[in-house]
């Protein structure tokens, strides 16, 4: 089961995308999203929905795979994931806040995405952090510097330029691929580097 947080960054459409491949794979996801993100999903995705699943029912997402999804308020300090003695194969934070990174940096578990992740550096499971801002301070890259030095792998949702991506969905894909790729999930989301072939 992989846990996926989605957090008050622009950019919420990488977290949707990446729970919507993750159930393509046929994987059971446990997703949190933070009070801000919820204003952000709404916003940027131009919708009023209210969950996840009636996000990805309007894209279309087949309901058998909708079942493999659960949902959990960042407040459900009662959810299974909350203790360490749940299993989990890995947690994603994407996009994650400078907020989100400061508490991870630091223990501060305050809420359910927090704890997960609290969780997962103390067990030494998978975690993968994609964080959303521009600049940065010396603050945040500090942050990110602690929770890199514990094992996070950090993952800019920076495109690559040597793929030639033509649409926002390229740019997308490529995030999303990189940390499928780092959770062994094969995927074609994007083409890999291969100087002999045409990469266009
Ligand atoms: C439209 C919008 C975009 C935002 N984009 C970012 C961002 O890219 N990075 C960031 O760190 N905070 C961003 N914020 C601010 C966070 O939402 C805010 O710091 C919030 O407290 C984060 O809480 P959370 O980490 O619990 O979701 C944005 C806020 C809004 C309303």
């Amino acid at each position: 089961m992989i846990i996926v947080c989605i957090t008050g960054a622009s950019g919420a459409i990488l977290g949707i995308r990446l729970i919507e491949e993750l159930l393509q794979c046929n994987k059971e996801v446990t997703c949190i999203v933070s009070q801000s993100a919820w204003q952000v999903i709404n916003y940027e995705l131009q919708t009023d929905a209210k969950t996840i699943k009636a996000i990805l029912k309007n894209r279309n997402v087949q309901n058998n795979l909708l079942e493999n999804l659960k949902e959990y308020s960042p407040d459900d300090f009662f959810a299974p994931v909350a203790s360490g003695s749940f299993p989990f194969d890995a947690a994603v934070v994407i996009p994650a806040s400078m907020k989100t990174v400061a508490a991870i940096a630091h223990g501060y578990a305050d809420n359910l995405i927090h704890r997960v992740c609290d969780i997962a550096l103390k067990e030494k499971r998978t975690l993968i952090v994609v964080p959303r801002e521009t600049p940065m301070s010396a603050i945040h890259l500090h942050n990110l510097y602690m929770i890199a030095l514990n094992g996070t792998s950090v993952v800019m949702p920076l495109p690559a330029f040597y793929n030639f991506p033509k649409t926002i969905d390229d740019v997308i894909n490529f995030v999303v691929g990189r940390v499928l790729d780092l959770l062994h999930i094969e995927h074609t989301l994007y083409k890999r580097w291969n100087n002999e072939n045409n990469n266009r």
